[in-house]
């Protein structure tokens, strides 16, 4: 897992960006969540985001390097921290009202099973709010695409991944996107819809 070896220098790599836009950002995605709810983050990384969440019932914090979470660690004594991949988390369905990831999709080798499994434990109509850089629109996206060869190859991060998309195609409501700095960054709103119910075997 290449974040196990970014562990430890991530805050500080971090740091000048969360000073100028990033913590903002940081605190306009959280400010989406509902209060005195059971929330769920999957990426968690460091526990960057910690600071912003609202007063919940049950808060979690997943991800899957056991580095970063280790960091995450000093950061909090009431949120509860799962080592998991988002692909498969270890959760029964609708055990959420609403689940978060703030920079992780681009980095999340199977997006649309994640979003499968965000669907899953997330109940009907619960939000799902992302934070994410994508590929920006008009001539930019060409760019990142050409970026996006030497960042799979060196970092594992998608720089062209479309999540909005992403994530209508995946069976959520794309409820309104925030688009920042040029496009590059997203803030991405989506709503579960009603789950199909499992149909009924008429005995005749
Ligand atoms: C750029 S960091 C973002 C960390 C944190 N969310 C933040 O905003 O600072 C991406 C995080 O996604 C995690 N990640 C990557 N692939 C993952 C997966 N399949 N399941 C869960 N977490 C994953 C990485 O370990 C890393 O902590």
């Amino acid at each position: 897992m290449i974040y196990d070896k970014f562990a430890k220098g991530y805050d500080k790599a971090f740091a000048p960006f969360e000073k100028r836009f990033l913590s903002s950002w940081r605190r306009e995605t959280l400010s989406f969540l509902p209060e005195n709810a059971k929330i769920l983050e999957i990426g968690a990384g460091t526990g960057a985001n910690f600071k912003f969440y609202p007063t919940s019932k049950c808060a979690v914090a997943s991800e899957i390097s056991i580095k970063m979470l280790a960091f995450a660690r000093q950061k909090t004594n009431s949120i509860a921290l799962v080592q998991t991949s988002a692909e498969t988390l270890p959760f029964a369905a609708n055990s959420f009202d609403a689940a978060f990831a703030t920079l992780v999709f681009c980095s999340i080798p199977n997006p649309e099973k994640a979003f499968a499994e965000l669907q899953r434990i997330v109940k009907p109509n619960g939000k799902i709010i992302l934070l994410e850089h994508v590929r920006p629109p008009g001539l930019l996206g060409f760019v990142f695409d050409f970026i996006n060869i030497l960042t799979v190859a060196i970092i594992e991060d998608h720089f062209n991944r479309q999540t909005a998309e992403l994530a209508e195609n995946a069976g959520l409501r794309v409820l309104e996107v925030r688009s920042k700095a040029f496009g590059i960054v997203n803030l991405i709103v989506c709503e579960n819809k009603e789950k199909a119910k499992s149909p009924v075997n008429l005995m005749i």
